[in-house]
């Protein structure tokens, strides 16, 4: 196999900063493409600034690099399966294929045996026959393009989801029950090119407003079965499409039943705490795998909490003072909403973590969520 030296990234946002980064120790050149020209990769990595569909440039993009990855699940299909017949790309086309499209994803995940919660198509002629479907409560969201929560809205009645559905209906929509979940947990697997499987710990993943505020891995209270569950899900998918690199599985945890909610076919928010918290990063795991190397080990180092900093930063020299807490910071303008960086606390027992997690929340009330007393399901899912 040719030795993998340039990896190109689609996407040039935080992820492929962090892919970047990860990339230099193991003599791996990154260069990420990303219409954006202020993308915040191109800090850290050379960045060619151009549409998706500029074949000019996408040509000269791929011509020196032995692999094409994307950090962005929204690149168009086309573009990626473009590429692909040029030059590797991992995961495979497929993978966006099939989870950039929320119908798909939960038809793939269904047919798979993975549970997951009742949804259904909106067919804008008969929209009730939706909701007879999944029930009531729901959420309405869009089939495409969604994230942190944009594009969906919650109907507790006939009469809201049809508002919903008036509000939404430009694009395809679906129709999911609103799971009364007791807390949300995400899986990331990893696969190498020789079909090695790799799994992270199971993560508590706490949200607000639709958008991730708090990670905790490995994920406090975890049953046996319930971690027997999610790496089970998350196998089956890696090698049923014979998949390469990071996978995340977003889960609702219901009593020990686990339902997916979302696949990232990418390195993902809920595993940043990977860095200084596993022996392995995701970024370093995704690029080995792509790459043709061995995966390194996923054990965890201690006990982690990742918390985003999303439209303003706290005091950074007063963060910086709390031990064992790793501030990364994605040289992104602040905006309301948007993540501009993040703080992992590692640290030797839960204990210890809790009482340096309540030290960033004294610092940060915005990322203030309590891990012990999840929001309620009406909470989290917001338009
Ligand atoms: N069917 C559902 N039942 C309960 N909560 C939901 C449901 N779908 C989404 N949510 C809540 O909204 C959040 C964001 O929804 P998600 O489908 O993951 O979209 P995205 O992350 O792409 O914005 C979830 O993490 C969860 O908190
Ligand atoms: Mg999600």
């Amino acid at each position: 196999m040719e030795r993998v030296e340039q990896v190109g990234v689609l996407g040039g946002g935080q992820l492929g900063r962090m892919l970047a980064l990860a990339g230099y120790p193991l003599g791996i050149r990154t260069a990420l493409y990303d219409p954006e020209p202020a993308a915040c990769a191109g800090q850290v990595a050379p960045l060619l600034s151009a549409p998706y569909d500029h074949w000019h440039l996408l040509q000269q993009f791929v011509q020196d690099k032995q692999c094409i990855t994307y950090e962005f699940e929204n690149v168009p299909l086309r573009t990626a399966q473009w590429l692909a017949e040029r030059v590797p790309v991992r995961p495979t086309p497929r993978a966006l294929e099939l989870f950039q499209d929320r119908l798909s994803e939960k038809r793939f995940l269904r047919d798979s045996g993975i549970p997951v919660p009742r949804f259904a198509e909106v067919d804008i002629a008969k929209p009730l026959s939706a909701l007879e479907s999944v029930g009531c409560p729901c959420v309405v969201k869009t089939r495409r393009f969604g994230y942190d929560g944009k594009g969906q809205v919650v109907a507790r009645s006939e009469e809201q989801f049809l508002q919903a559905v008036r509000l939404l209906q430009a694009q395809p929509l679906i129709a999911e029950e609103l799971v009364p979940f007791d807390r949300e947990v995400s899986v990331l697997g990893v696969r190498s090119l020789d079909g090695e499987v790799a799994i992270y710990p199971l993560v508590e993943n706490h949200h607000r407003e639709g958008i991730l505020r708090l990670s905790l891995a490995p994920a406090p209270n975890a049953s046996e079965q319930v971690i027997a569950a999610a790496q089970e899900y998350v196998t089956r998918l890696l090698q049923s499409l014979d998949y390469v690199g990071i996978v995340a599985i977003e889960m609702f945890q219901v009593g020990e039943q686990l339902l997916a909610n979302e696949v990232a076919p990418r390195v993902h928010n809920s595993g940043h705490w990977t860095i200084e918290g596993a022996e392995t990063s995701q970024f370093e795991n995704h690029l080995r795998a792509i790459c043709g190397f061995a995966l390194g080990s996923t054990a965890p180092r201690g006990f982690s909490a990742m918390v985003n900093l999303i439209g303003e930063l706290p005091p950074v020299e007063k963060v910086l003072a709390i031990p064992n807490a790793h501030l990364h910071l994605y040289g992104k303008q602040p905006r309301p909403g948007r993540k501009i960086g993040h703080i992992t606390i590692r640290a030797d027992s839960p204990g210890q973590r809790n009482n340096l997690l309540e030290e960033v929340f004294a610092l940060y009330p915005p990322g203030r969520v309590c891990p012990s007393r999840p929001h309620s399901s009406q909470e989290h899912a917001q338009g």
